[in-house]
């Protein structure tokens, strides 16, 4: 961590001069444990990096709707715009790990809740993200305190419930999509193909890349010459769209 914050400190030291870069000796510093603790807040799904603490759902139910609910609705349901945080999950989802109604075409929404996977993004999210209109002033109660009142909306935790860094991982055994997790798709399904697949090659690769992927002819021109927008330096060229494809 400290050493990629260097980097980018070292790295706004290049100037562009004329068309050559030239790279200042000397500039920069280490960064500072402190502005390192500053940037290091990620909370990962085996909890590395959760501060210990706890918080309630009577609690939580506080902050939510002192700082919460104008935007997300008192029960999660959502204002106008945002997507629900709770809803569309059972019991049985519970059980399985899979939430059964993201399978329904004709389910209305696609909740926070029925999507998922891993409690610890909830957490983390909350503590770097939310409220909108003021990220990162939550103590670290108050994070705990919404999870669990999140956790309670969706039938999950009861009303007296704490959570703790001690019990999240009973919370994350539990939770409705923990299973939803997956790298075996595309964006799109082709036929039961995903539409984008990836092999990394580490050996004997084949030397030549294949581009698959293109504009139709009708949309191809629609934000101008593209080879014209990048810049000449890098291997990244952009396709020369006057010419007919
Ligand atoms: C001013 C409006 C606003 C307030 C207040 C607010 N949020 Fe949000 N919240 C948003 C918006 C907008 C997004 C979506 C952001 C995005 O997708 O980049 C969001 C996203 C979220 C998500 C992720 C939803 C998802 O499925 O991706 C969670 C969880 C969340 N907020 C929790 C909270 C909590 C907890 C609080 C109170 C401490 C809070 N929010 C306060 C506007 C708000």
């Amino acid at each position: 961590m400290s050493k990629w914050v260097n980097t980018v400190v070292a790295g706004l030291a290049l100037a562009v001069v004329g068309s050559s870069v030239v790279a200042f000796e000397g500039v920069g510093r280490k960064a500072t444990p402190d502005e390192v603790k500053a940037w290091d807040i990620d909370v990962r799904p085996d909890f590395k990096g959760l501060p210990k603490g706890s918080g309630s759902v009577a609690k939580g139910m506080e902050v939510w709707e002192a700082k919460c609910a104008s935007c997300h609705g008192v029960f999660g349901e959502s204002t106008d715009v945002f997507t629900p945080i709770a809803g569309g999950t059972s019991k049985e989802d519970m059980k399985t790990g899979r939430v059964a109604n993201l399978a329904r075409e004709d389910f209305p929404q696609r909740t926070t809740m029925m999507k998922v996977a891993t409690v610890s993004t909830l957490w983390d999210y909350i503590n770097r993200a939310m409220p909108w209109t003021n990220p990162k002033t939550l103590t670290v109660e108050e994070v705990y305190a919404s999870v669990a009142y999140i956790l309670n909306l969706a039938d999950m935790v009861p009303e007296d419930f704490v959570l703790s860094d001690k019990n999240i991982a009973e919370v994350q055994a539990k939770l409705p999509n923990r299973n939803g997790m997956t790298t075996d798709h595309g964006l799109w399904d082709l036929k039961g193909k995903p539409d984008v697949k990836n092999v990394a090659c580490m050996k004997d690769c084949k030397p030549e890349v294949k581009v698959t992927s293109f504009l139709p002819g009708s949309a191809v021109d629609s934000h101008g010459n593209l080879v014209e927008q990048n810049r000449p330096i890098g291997p990244a060229r952009g396709l020369d769209t006057n010419k007919k494809q």
